[in-house]
């Protein structure tokens, strides 16, 4: 049986593990071990996914967080080797772009263990961005390209990706597995019960939470929208509840603690809107039918936009404000199907075996 190590260490990566793992023990052809760097450690970021979503509980836990970009993948390199030569994988199966992603890519692919990448292919062209730089290098670095859309395998077709002797498939992407399997089993938020006609924020990414001017900025279009449009309820991440506490600045939203992701499926239900700088949460307010706003530059998500779902407004406290009034209550529609229907786990598994 085939032996596959699965390196996770933050939250958006338990939840596209967690449907890939599900059908790694369905198919019975794998033994999948666990690996979790520690990268995001607090339980309401880690440990209430595994509980929720049925996860294995990792074999190997690493307790790496709270670092520099360096010192971070350096000590997860460095841990993450020594397993890999003790166990004799087969294969390495790593998700998105964090420096989690990269570290695992990274030992593997040095110790000559095939890698294969899920969610392989996105650019948003901008390298100033982490994830950028660690998505492109564990691209570089992969055997089995996961695409989850038609623009990411022509990203990749554009970096010559055709002419490497590497597989690229479009699975479609894991998180819509996710969003449909979980729907059925969404919960309030505790004390939000029976709360409706409210906006669902989220905000964390590096470009927003280190650049002062961006947060001050949004935070100011924040209030201004849940003081004059609806009530914007904010699961706050840790790095901008510490980068606004450092900054003295005010929220004057209906500010909660990190949910689980039950919690936040309920979110996305019942919510007019979406504002986020995520990743996933676009495409999450896009599963569950709401238009979203996304405070960036760039998105890695492009049909989102060109479908007319997702508006892209930067940090500009008027263009977030005109993009929320304007976008409140609208519903949007997947008439494509853009991001593969909620099959791609079943695919990359049979892709594997
Ligand atoms: C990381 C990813 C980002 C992803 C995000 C998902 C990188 C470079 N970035 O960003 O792409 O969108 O995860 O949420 O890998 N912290 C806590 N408790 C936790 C987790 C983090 O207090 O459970 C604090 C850390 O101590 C640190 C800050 O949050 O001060 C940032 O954590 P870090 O893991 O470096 O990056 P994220 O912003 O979470
Ligand atoms: N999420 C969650 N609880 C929260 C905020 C987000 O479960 O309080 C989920 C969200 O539904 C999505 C994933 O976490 O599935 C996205 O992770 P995040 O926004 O942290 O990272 P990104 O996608 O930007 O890398």
């Amino acid at each position: 049986m085939k032996k596959i190590i699965t390196i996770v260490g933050a939250r958006p990566q338990f939840i596209k593990a967690s449907v890939v793992s599900k059908s790694i023990k369905e198919s019975g052809a794998m033994q999948e071990l666990v690996v979790h760097t520690g990268q995001h450690f607090d339980a309401n970021m880690s440990d209430v996914f595994f509980e929720q979503l049925g996860i294995s509980k990792p074999a190997f836990e690493l307790g790496i967080h709270s670092a520099k970009h360096g010192e971070m993948t350096g000590r997860m390199l460095i841990e993450i080797e020594k397993i890999l030569i003790q166990e004799q994988a087969d294969r390495v199966m790593v998700y998105g772009d964090t420096n989690s992603t990269l570290a695992g890519a990274l030992a593997a692919s040095k110790l000559h263990i095939p890698v294969a990448h899920v969610e392989a292919g996105l650019r948003s062209f901008n390298m100033q961005m982490p994830e950028e730089i660690n998505r492109i290098l564990t691209d570089q670095l992969s055997d089995i390209l996961f695409c989850p859309t038609e623009t990411a395998v022509s990203n990749l077709r554009a970096e010559g990706f055709e002419s490497k002797p590497v597989a690229i498939h479009n699975v479609g992407d894991v998180m819509q597995d996710a969003a449909l399997h979980f729907a059925a089993k969404a919960v309030p938020p505790s004390g939000l019960q029976g709360h409706t006609g409210f906006i669902l924020a989220t905000l964390h990414r590096a470009e927003n939470t280190d650049d002062l001017a961006r947060l001050a900025d949004i935070v100011q279009a924040l209030n201004d929208v849940h003081k004059n449009l609806a009530t914007v309820v904010l699961p706050l991440h840790p790095r901008t509840r510490k980068a606004i506490q450092q900054a003295g600045i005010h929220l004057e939203v209906e500010v909660i603690d990190p949910v689980g992701y039950l919690e936040m499926i309920w979110l996305l239900e019942k919510a007019e809107l979406v504002m986020t700088d995520s990743g996933g949460v676009q495409k999450e307010a896009f599963f569950f039918g709401k238009s979203c706003v996304t405070l960036r530059d760039q998105t890695e998500w492009v049909e989102l936009v060109e479908v007319g779902a997702n508006t892209l407004v930067g940090a500009d406290p008027e263009r977030i404000r005109a993009a929320a009034q304007s976008a409140f209550g609208r519903r949007v529609q997947d008439t494509q199907q853009l991001y593969g229907g909620g099959q791609a786990a079943a695919r990359i598994v049979a892709l594997m075996n």
